[in-house]
């Protein structure tokens, strides 16, 4: 019996050609990104090449991408930081959240007593626009982030990333996205879509696991959430996983390939599988 493997929320197995990519790094170019010989050299151009795909695939300057361990701490550095280093007293997010973001706010709220709104969600998981513009609208003076995520890791459910991005702005809120399920499969460009934070993870898109990306407005400028040497332009300390961070570029090209069964896997999973099925 051949097995048919339909956990692609969960985690993407790593594509021949990222494989194929990350060989000659992994066998030969064995430097420290930090050192200032060739070997370490050679390294950190791959690392910097990748940080630019990574730019270039979203929109986004490449001073604005900083590789992490993955989406748990992409999102935790966007919460804890925004609380930390930009005043916000107050989020408004969804329960449906990848736990990593639940669980993120409720540690702000318990430790720095910030005021949390949790939106209703209708029957598919989607958060309650009104309820979010209301709550905007309704914020008491306090700084405001909002975190929600654009497609949900259990059942598939997006929000409207322009319109939420849309009330942010008008209602000066800052906004996190968690893209980790959508990045490198969807379009998405933070110049027409603004957004102040927003989390990715290479495994989800045929990566390997274990790194990831925060993208970082410059209006919204944070300190380390990992305190260490200079790495990541002070931003996180740790020797990078540099085959890993090579491995995380281009999703733009991949989003390219993936959208029509990617887009339908997210937006009505059961059908897609029902159908895959049936062509296998
Ligand atoms: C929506 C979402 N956010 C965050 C994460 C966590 O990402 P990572 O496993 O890279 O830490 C996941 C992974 O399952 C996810 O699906």
């Amino acid at each position: 019996m051949q097995r048919v493997y339909f956990d692609n929320a969960a985690t993407t197995p790593i594509s021949e050609e990222v494989i194929n990519a990350m060989l000659p790094i992994l066998r030969g170019q064995y430097g420290n990104p930090s050192s200032i010989h060739a070997e370490g050299r050679s390294v950190r151009a791959a690392v910097e090449a990748a940080r630019k795909a990574v730019a270039q695939s979203i929109g986004a300057g490449t001073g604005e991408i900083f590789f992490t361990s993955g989406g748990t701490e992409s999102n935790n550095m966007a919460i804890k930081c925004s609380v930390r280093d930009l005043g916000v007293q107050r989020i408004i997010s969804s329960p449906t959240e990848h736990h990593c973001g639940t669980h993120a706010i409720e540690t702000v709220e318990k430790v720095n007593g910030v005021e949390v709104v949790w939106l209703p969600v209708d029957a598919v998981g989607r958060p309650d626009y009104q309820a979010l513009e209301s709550a905007l609208a309704d914020s008491g003076g306090k700084k405001t982030l909002v975190t929600l995520m654009h497609a949900n890791n259990e059942i598939g459910t997006m929000i409207d990333l322009g319109k939420v991005s849309g009330l942010c702005r008008q209602y000066g809120a800052l906004f996190h996205s968690d893209t980790v399920q959508t990045v490198g499969h969807f379009p998405i460009n933070v110049q027409e879509t603004p957004l102040n934070f927003m989390s990715g993870a290479a495994h989800k898109f045929h990566g390997p696991k274990g790194v990831g990306f925060i993208y970082i407005s410059p209006e919204t400028p944070i300190k380390p959430f990992i305190d260490g040497g200079a790495q990541e332009r002070n931003m996180r300390g740790g020797t990078r996983t540099c085959t890993a961070s090579w491995a995380c570029q281009s999703p733009r090209t991949r989003h390219q390939r993936n959208e029509r069964t990617r887009g339908a896997h997210l937006r009505c999973p059961q059908l897609f599988e029902r159908k895959t099925f049936r062509n296998f």
